[in-house]
């Protein structure tokens, strides 16, 4: 048998490690299959007359987008709400977070904060207690397996009242279900300052606060910099992506000043056909940015889930075994679990280091 190359090894090391997830999108775990299944349930035609014809449906929209990644944020959303319609009842949602969570666990995953994007729901005529009912009795049903937070995300692509409604809604559900809110969907024209009173609100009511600052959107520097410094009442506790800081001296200065951490999804660089992502984070990690890895929407991207999201990053900035390990203590470090659950990925990572050294 041919010696492992080291790559073999770092890969195994990843695969093996206990390892969080603090960028993915709980619609965005939904596979074909489930699709497939939930859609049968109700009744819901979909166009095509097999699951594995819907599942090679995934596969041409992955090959869609890496052909061109010029739109690929607005194409990628328009599959992803599209795919998310078969989500009807408490019981689809409870479906939909406990195959993730199972997943997660199979993987090494050992703690996640999954956005969930309760306007995409509503919007289509179901109620939000079927939304955070199902996600909760998830939580709950997986803890001892799974650790998991969500965190509310409001569409930047609607207007800010809609947030303020959303947030008014989901607010009994605050620090049970999720312990932070953020914004994701279209970028184009919604800085984060669009979102300033609600990052308040939910900061006075003891919530965390972030902001998807997606690869090469437009205004991208001045959105990362309205995340660091300006909006929610001076800055946020989190930037999604921020990728785009690597390339820019006064905001890795400025995001280190303030410590706070960037939650990356390689894949997603990828799709977007940015080659230069790598030196990037490169540059982030040199220069003691608090950067992790996440896995954003694997089932849109390949079934590419946390592992093999560190893998590609391993790969494209030159990652050692340490600063492998570094990711999952940023995870650690920048996470929003409670301090007890902190200690023990803590002393697992440290045993697992151990082990494997040993
Ligand atoms: N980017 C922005 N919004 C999103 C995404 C994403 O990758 N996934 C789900 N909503
Ligand atoms: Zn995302």
């Amino acid at each position: 048998m041919a010696n492992a190359t080291a790559d073999d090894k770092l890969s195994s090391f990843i695969t093996a490690m206990p390892k969080l997830d603090l960028h993915v999108h709980i619609e965005g775990t939904l596979t074909p299959e489930l699709r497939w299944d939930l859609a049968t349930k109700h009744r819901i035609p979909l166009p095509f007359s097999t699951a594995s014809a819907l599942r090679a449906s995934y596969n041409h929209l992955y090959a869609t987008l890496r052909a061109d990644g010029s739109n690929a944020l607005p194409v990628f959303l328009s599959h992803y709400y599209g795919g998310m319609d078969v989500l009807r009842d408490e019981a689809d949602f409870y479906a939909l977070a406990t195959h993730f969570l199972r997943a997660c666990a199979a993987a090494h995953v050992r703690y996640v904060e999954p956005f969930f994007d309760v306007q995409a729901h509503t919007r289509r005529g179901v109620p939000a207690a079927a939304v955070l009912d199902g996600l909760l009795r998830a939580k709950r049903d997986m803890a001892s397996s799974v650790g998991c937070n969500f965190v509310l995300c409001f569409l930047r692509d609607e207007p800010a009242a809609a947030a303020d409604a959303a947030y008014a809604v989901c607010a009994p559900y605050a620090h049970r279900l999720f312990v932070g809110v953020g914004i994701d969907s279209d970028e184009r024209g919604n800085p984060p300052a669009k979102f300033d009173d609600v990052f308040r609100r939910a900061r006075a009511d003891g919530l965390k606060v972030t902001a998807h600052c997606d690869v090469n959107q437009v205004n991208g520097h001045a959105h990362i910099s309205q995340a660091v410094s300006e909006v929610g009442g001076g800055g946020l506790d989190r930037i999604d992506h921020g990728v785009n800081a690597g390339e820019s001296p006064e905001l890795i200065a400025a995001i280190r000043a303030r410590g706070l951490g960037l939650t990356l999804c390689p894949q997603a660089y990828v799709i977007a056909k940015e080659a230069r992502w790598g030196q990037w984070v490169r540059a982030l990690v040199d220069e003691g940015v608090k950067v992790t890895i996440g896995s954003d929407d694997p089932a849109y991207m390949h079934g590419m889930g946390t592992a093999e999201n560190m893998v590609l990053a391993a790969e494209a900035c030159k990652l050692d075994t340490d600063e492998v390990v570094l990711l999952v203590r940023n995870a650690i470090d920048i996470c929003w679990a409670d301090a007890d659950v902190k200690k023990n990925l803590e002393s697992e990572l440290d045993k697992f280091v151990k082990e494997w050294e040993g």
